[in-house]
């Protein structure tokens, strides 16, 4: 049988665990050919989770990390055109919302390539964010959109995408229930930080907008210090650099610690009391376990998580994080707003009806 092949371009930690669950729905169906762009590249925001997840290590790595938003965007669009070349796949497909997302999906417009989009339709409204710049471009120029929610549909809808725009749910629940009960057996993470279950909280900051606004940053770490509870803090380098540069001083009850693998991140997310956390992803985990989230930020593309009642948009003031911490409690159902764990295979048939 002659496969057709589909160009994966992956270069962001978030990445890697949302083309887990779709490299192996599209094993059977189609030759895959992975493309890493090196955006992030240290072993524990990179390689970890190829190790972890058991996913075939890329046919090309780019290595291009670091650098401004255009060098580093610019820097793949060129490499990428030269893969797709060699290549010549039948389909290019990108994630989420990254500078790696619209390199690639800007490389196979202009290669006259089929270009489908996983978490299209996704929108925080604020132009500021140079994620939410990528992916209203590349919801515009791509033929296939995998929507995760309504409001993604929605949202294309208002911008006059309608044709090729499938809500298929989300690839990251996809992930987080396949790979939960490997966590559960393999993570050590709570034994070897001595954290009991439901005694400490979890926070993680990296957006641009918070970590390069030093008022922000000082904010959010002071009300981290007055929270209540041992903070258990995974740093992403981009945080990391900023603490330092701005020589912030960090409260005995936050326990700064390197970013930790996808099964470790999973097993803290599970046992904490709550989650505070401008990343997008562990919004979504936060609701699909049942944890009480603060998102240390004005807006959220994940809407769905605020009407449902277990996300608070809390933005960066000290006083309102400490008090919604100390004061809200949610509770109740929580519906299945982002599939039933089988959202890439619905992606692989949908590419093959249409390839
Ligand atoms: C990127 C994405 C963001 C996503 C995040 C996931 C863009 C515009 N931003 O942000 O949407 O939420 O990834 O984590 O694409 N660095 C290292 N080692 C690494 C990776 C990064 O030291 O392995 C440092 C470098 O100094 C780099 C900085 O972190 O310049 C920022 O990395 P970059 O990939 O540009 O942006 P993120 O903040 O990670
Ligand atoms: N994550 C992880 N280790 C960490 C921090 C995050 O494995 O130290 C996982 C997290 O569980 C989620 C994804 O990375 O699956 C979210 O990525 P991130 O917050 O970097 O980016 P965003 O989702 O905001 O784009």
């Amino acid at each position: 049988m002659n496969f057709k092949t589909i160009a994966s371009i992956v270069g962001a930690r978030p990445q890697f665990i949302k083309a887990s669950p779709v490299s192996r729905a599209l094993a059977s169906d189609f030759k895959e050919v992975f493309i890493h762009t090196g955006q992030h590249y240290d072993y524990g925001m990179s390689e970890i989770f190829f190790s972890e997840m058991e996913m075939r290590a890329p046919d090309f790595n780019l290595g291009i990390g670091g650098g401004s938003h255009g060098e580093q965007t610019g820097k793949m669009l060129i490499e990428l055109e030269k893969v797709f070349d060699q290549v010549k796949p039948d389909c290019v497909l990108v994630y989420g919302d990254t500078n790696s997302t619209l390199a690639g999906a800007l490389a196979a417009a202009k290669a006259g390539i089929p270009l489908a989009h996983v978490e299209a339709g996704l929108r925080s409204y604020n132009r500021a964010m140079p994620e939410e710049v990528n992916r209203v471009l590349t919801d515009h120029i791509s033929t296939l959109l995998f929507c995760p929610t309504d409001a993604a549909v929605a949202n294309l809808a208002k911008e006059g995408i309608i044709g090729g725009v499938h809500r298929v749910g989300d690839v990251m629940c996809d992930a987080l229930l396949y790979n939960l009960v490997s966590a559960r057996a393999k993570s050590k993470i709570l034994e070897q930080l001595n954290l009991k279950e439901g005694e400490y909280s979890l926070a993680t900051i990296h957006r641009a907008a918070n970590t390069d606004d030093a008022k922000r940053m000082l904010s959010i770490v002071k009300a981290l210090g007055m929270l209540p509870t041992q903070v258990v803090f995974p740093v992403h380098p981009r945080t990391r650099k900023m603490i330092q540069e701005l020589n912030i001083s960090i409260s005995s009850n936050i326990l700064m610690i390197e970013p930790v693998g996808y099964f470790d991140m999973l097993a803290l997310q599970e046992s904490t009391n709550c989650i505070l956390t401008d990343s997008g992803g562990i919004q979504k985990e936060a609701y699909l376990i049942g944890v009480r989230c603060i998102t240390l930020r004005e807006e959220t593309e994940w809407v769905e998580t605020v009407s449902a009642g277990w996300n608070k948009l809390v933005g960066v003031d000290t006083n309102k994080i400490v008090d919604t911490y100390n004061s809200w409690h949610p509770h109740g159902d929580r519906a299945p707003l982002y599939g039933d764990g089988h959202s890439a295979a619905q992606i692989s048939k949908i590419i093959s009806s249409n390839l």
